[in-house]
C-alpha cells in the first residue's frame, strides 16, 4: 500500500511538479549552475545524474527540501559499476569468481563508498546475457549463463541495497538493461536484437525476473529493438512481463535518451510521439532527455494519455524516495560512513581480484613460482604497471594513482632477493611499434624468467567500444614472438575486458593466468598468485572462442539434428586435393576450426589436482513437485591446498521445446586441502527444471534427465533420473 506521506503529497502537486519527478537531468561535474539550481527549485527535477560531489549535492538536496515548494528531496544516480572510489574487478571478472561473496561484498564497498559523497542509486547490475564477446560491454556483464548471472546478480542488488535501503550506507539499484540488449547484431552495441519469445523467456528474461524477485528498486529499458519494437517503447516488456507476470512494484528509467530515441529508431514520428509511446509502455522517469518536460502536459490535455498513469508514476518514485528515507534525512555526512578507499575495502578488493582470475594453461606446472628457485625477472608488457588500465570501463570515479600495479607489487614482494627488469615492449596494448622490442628481448635474454602483461586497455571494452577481431591487439603477438625466441619461459598475465582468441599464442607461452581488469588491488593478487601466496580458482563464466567466426559459441547451446562429434569432424586442411566428396561430416560446424571452443565455460585450473569420482543421484525415479538430491565425491590428489568450483549441470533429453545440452543448475565453491576427499551434494527440486514450452507455459516436463557434477561445462561425469508422469 501506497505510504499515507505520499498520498499526500501526490494530492498537492501540479502537474508540472509530477513530471518533474519524472525527469533526470545530468548534473555540472562539480558545481552547480543557476539554470540547474532553479530547476530543482521549481520542481522540475526528480533527479539527477552524474555529480559526486559532496558539497554540490548536498546543496542540491537543500535547495530541494528547503526551497522547492512541496520540498522533496532528489534521487542522486551514478553509475558505480564495479566500484566507486576502490575499484573492484570488471563485472565480468567478478562474476568469474562464482562467488556470492565476492560479489555481494563488491556491491556493498561500492554503495557505502558512493553514499559517502550522496549518491542513492546505481545503475547496475547489468544483467544482460552476454554471447558475444566483441561486445564491449560483455565486460560489464555476468557473463553468458541464465542462471549464473540470475545468482550473482541477485548477490549484486543484496549487496547495493543491504537489509533495508533507508540504512546508511544502502544505495537503490537498477537492474538493466531490460531487455535483450547483449544480443545486439554481431556484438555492434545498441544493434538490433532478434530473440524469439521462447529464447528469450528461457534464456535472456531469468535474470530480471531473479531481480524484480530480489528486489531491485528500479530496472533500466534498454537502448536496443527488440523483434521490431523499441524495449523503451514495448508495452508487452514493461507491463506484461515485468508488471503483471513478475509483480515488479518499483520503478523503470529509460536508458540516457532512449526516449528521445524512439524518434531515430523509426519507431515514432516525433519527440511528442515518442513520449507518448514510452509512457505508454511503462517508463516512469526519463533520462536526460526532456520529451516528458516538453510534451507530456499537452498528451494529458489531449487526453491522450490519463493522469491516473502520471500519478502512478510519479507514486512509485516517491515511494522509493521514502523507502531511501530520503525524506527523513536528504543530508550525507560522509562522517557517518567508512572513508574510501580504507583497508578492509581495499582488501576486500584484493580478495575479489585474486578470486576472479583464471588459470588458463599451466605447463609443467611452471607456476606457482617460487623465489628460492629463481634469481632474476623480466617484466614484459604495456599493462605491467599501468595503473589506470587495470581498472577497466566504467570507472567514471576510480583513479589511477590509487592502483597498486603488478610491476609495483612484484617489486615489493621480490625485495632485495629478486632482480626485477622491467620493458613496456609496446607503448600500448595496440601498438604496431615494434622499436621497444630489443629492450624486451634483451631483458628477456637476461633473466630466469619472462613474466608478460599483456591483452586489451581500458577502452577498447565498455559501452560502444566494440570489436570485430578479438585477437590480442597491435604487436602484442609478436612480441610474444620475439620473446618467446629467446627459449625462457614465458608466464603470461591478460588483462582484458572481454574473453580474447588466444588460439595463436597458446603454444607459444607456458601459463596463462587471465586476470580481466582486475581493478586497484590488481597487482597484488596477481602477484600472491603467481607466488602462490594464494592459488588460482576463478572459473570462465563465458566461453573462449578459438575464432571469431564461431561467435556465438555457447555451452548450453542445442543439440541440433546433426550434432558435431569428434568422429565425423573433418578440418579442411585434411581434406586432399581435388576432392570429389561432397559431403564432409554433414555436422553441425566449420570446416576451418574445431566446434569445440578454446576453453568452455566453468573452466579454469587451480595448482592442485582434482579428481571427481561417485556421482550419486536419489532417488533416480521423481514425481512432479519432487526433489532430488545429485552428489559426486572429489578429492584434491594435487600437491596444494585449493578452492575449487563444483559445477552441477543438467540435460533434459526430450523438450515441448528442444532442450539445450547443458544447462547449469547449481554450484558450490569449496575449500580442499591437499589429500582431503569431500562430497558435495546439491538438491534438485523439479521446479528447477522448468522452462517455458512452445505455448509459454512455465513448467517441468516428465521425462528422463541427464545430470553431470564437474569442474566446468565438459565434464562428462554423468548420472541420470527420471520425472515420471503421474501414474507411471
Ligand atoms: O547506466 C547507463 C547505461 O548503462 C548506458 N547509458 C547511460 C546510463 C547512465 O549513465
Amino acid at each position: 500500500a501506497t505510504h499515507p506521506q505520499i498520498i499526500t503529497l501526490l494530492s498537492k502537486m501540479t502537474l508540472v511538479e509530477k513530471i518533474g519527478q519524472m525527469s533526470q537531468c545530468s548534473g555540472c561535474g562539480g558545481f552547480l549552475s543557476d539554470e540547474l539550481a532553479e530547476h530543482i527549485r521549481s520542481g522540475s527535477v526528480g533527479s539527477v545524474i552524474n555529480e559526486v560531489n559532496l558539497d554540490v549535492l548536498n546543496e542540491m538536496q537543500r535547495i530541494a527540501v528547503e526551497e522547492s515548494r512541496l520540498g522533496i528531496p532528489l534521487l542522486i544516480g551514478r553509475d558505480v559499476i564495479h566500484g566507486f572510489k576502490t575499484i573492484f574487478p570488471i563485472p565480468l571478472g567478478q562474476a568469474a569468481s562464482w562467488s556470492v561473496e565476492v560479489i555481494k561484498s563488491g556491491a556493498r564497498v561500492s554503495a557505502l563508498e558512493a553514499a559517502s559523497v550522496g549518491v542513492n542509486w546505481t545503475f547496475a547490475p547489468m544483467i544482460d546475457i552476454s554471447r558475444d564477446p566483441r561486445w564491449g560491454r560483455v565486460a560489464e556483464s555476468l557473463g553468458e549463463d541464465p542462471y549464473l548471472c540470475s545468482v550473482l546478480g541477485e548477490a549484486m542488488i543484496t549487496g547495493f541495497q543491504g537489509d533495508s535501503l533507508s540504512a546508511n550506507g544502502s544505495i537503490a539499484s537498477c537492474a538493466k538493461h531490460f531487455a535483450g540488449y547483449g544480443a545486439a547484431e554481431s556484438g555492434r552495441d545498441y544493434n538490433t536484437a532478434s530473440i524469439s519469445e521462447n529464447e528469450l523467456r528461457n534464456v535472456y528474461l531469468p535474470p530480471f525476473k531473479a531481480a524484480a524477485k530480489a528486489g531491485a528498486a528500479t530496472f533500466m529499458s534498454a537502448f536496443n529493438e527488440l523483434n521490431g519494437i523499441p524495449a523503451t517503447g514495448n508495452e508487452w516488456l514493461m507491463k506484461q512481463v515485468l508488471r503483471e507476470e513478475w509483480g515488479f512494484k518499483g520503478f523503470i528509467v529509460s536508458d540516457w535518451e532512449s526516449i528521445k530515441q524512439l524518434t531515430t529508431h523509426g519507431f515514432s514520428e516525433d519527440e511528442k510521439m515518442a513520449a507518448f509511446e514510452a509512457i505508454n509502455a511503462g517508463i516512469d522517469m526519463e533520462m536526460v532527455s526532456t520529451s516528458y518536460q516538453q510534451h507530456l502536459e499537452s498528451l494529458i490535455d489531449e487526453g491522450k494519455v490519463k493522469l491516473s498513469v502520471v500519478d502512478d508514476m510519479v507514486t512509485r518514485i516517491l515511494t522509493l524516495k521514502h523507502e531511501l528515507g530520503l525524506f527523513e534525512q536528504p543530508f550525507t555526512d560522509p562522517e557517518q560512513l567508512p572513508p574510501v578507499l580504507n583497508s578492509s575495502h581495499l582488501s576486500a578488493a584484493k580478495e575479489a581480484a585474486t578470486k576472479s582470475c583464471v588459470l588458463l594453461k599451466n605447463h609443467n606446472n611452471i607456476l606457482p613460482l617460487t623465489k628460492s628457485d629463481i634469481g632474476s625477472i623480466a617484466v614484459i608488457g604495456p599493462l605491467a604497471d599501468d595503473g589506470y588500465e587495470q581498472l577497466g570501463t566504467w570507472i567514471f570515479d576510480g583513479e589511477a594513482e590509487h592502483s597498486i600495479t603488478c610491476l609495483e607489487a612484484l617489486k615489493s614482494y621480490a625485495e632485495q632477493e629478486l632482480n626485477i627488469t622491467f620493458s613496456q615492449g609496446l607503448a600500448t596494448s595496440r601498438s604496431e611499434q615494434q622499436d621497444g622490442f630489443d629492450e624486451a628481448v634483451d631483458l628477456a635474454h637476461g633473466s630466469d624468467i619472462v613474466l608478460m602483461f599483456l591483452g586489451e586497455e581500458s577502452i577498447l571494452s565498455g559501452e560502444a567500444h566494440c570489436r570485430s577481431n578479438i585477437d590480442l591487439p597491435g604487436a602484442q603477438e609478436q612480441l610474444i614472438e620475439a620473446v618467446a625466441a629467446t627459449g625462457k619461459s614465458i608466464v603470461l598475465v591478460v588483462m582484458a575486458g572481454r574473453p580474447l582468441t588466444l588460439t595463436s599464442i597458446i603454444d607459444k607461452v607456458d601459463a596463462i593466468l587471465y586476470a580481466w581488469h582486475p581493478g586497484t588491488m590488481g597487482g597484488p593478487a596477481i602477484t600472491d598468485l603467481l607466488f602462490g601466496v594464494s592459488a588460482p580458482s576463478g572459473k570462465l563464466p563465458i566461453t573462449f572462442p578459438r575464432a571469431v567466426g564461431q561467435i556465438p559459441l555457447y555451452y548450453s547451446q542445442k543439440n541440433t539434428g546433426k550434432p558435431a562429434t569428434d568422429e565425423s569432424y573433418v578440418h579442411m586442411k585434411d581434406i586432399p586435393a581435388r576432392a570429389q566428396q561432397t559431403s564432409l561430416g554433414m555436422a553441425a560446424t566449420h570446416l576451418d576450426t574445431h566446434f569445440s571452443p578454446l576453453f568452455p565455460f566453468g573452466f579454469g585450473l587451480s595448482y592442485s589436482e582434482l579428481e571427481y569420482s561417485d556421482i550419486q543421484v536419489s532417488p533416480s525415479s521423481i514425481s512432479l513437485g519432487e526433489s532430488v538430491t545429485i552428489s559426486a565425491q572429489i578429492t584434491n590428489v594435487g600437491r596444494q591446498d585449493c578452492e575449487e568450483v563444483v559445477q552441477l549441470y543438467v540435460r533434459d533429453l526430450v523438450g515441448n521445446v528442444t532442450r539445450p545440452v547443458k544447462e547449469l543448475k547449481g554450484f558450490q565453491r569449496i575449500v580442499l586441502n591437499q589429500g582431503d576427499t569431500q562430497r558435495v551434494t546439491f538438491t534438485l527440486h523439479t521446479n528447477d527444471l522448468a522452462f517455458h514450452d512452445r505455448k509459454m507455459v512455465f513448467k517441468a516436463e516428465p521425462g528422463l534427465f541427464h545430470v553431470w557434477i564437474g569442474g566446468d561445462s565438459e565434464t562428462n561425469l554423468r548420472t541420470e533420473f527420471t520425472i515420471t508422469r503421474d501414474g507411471m
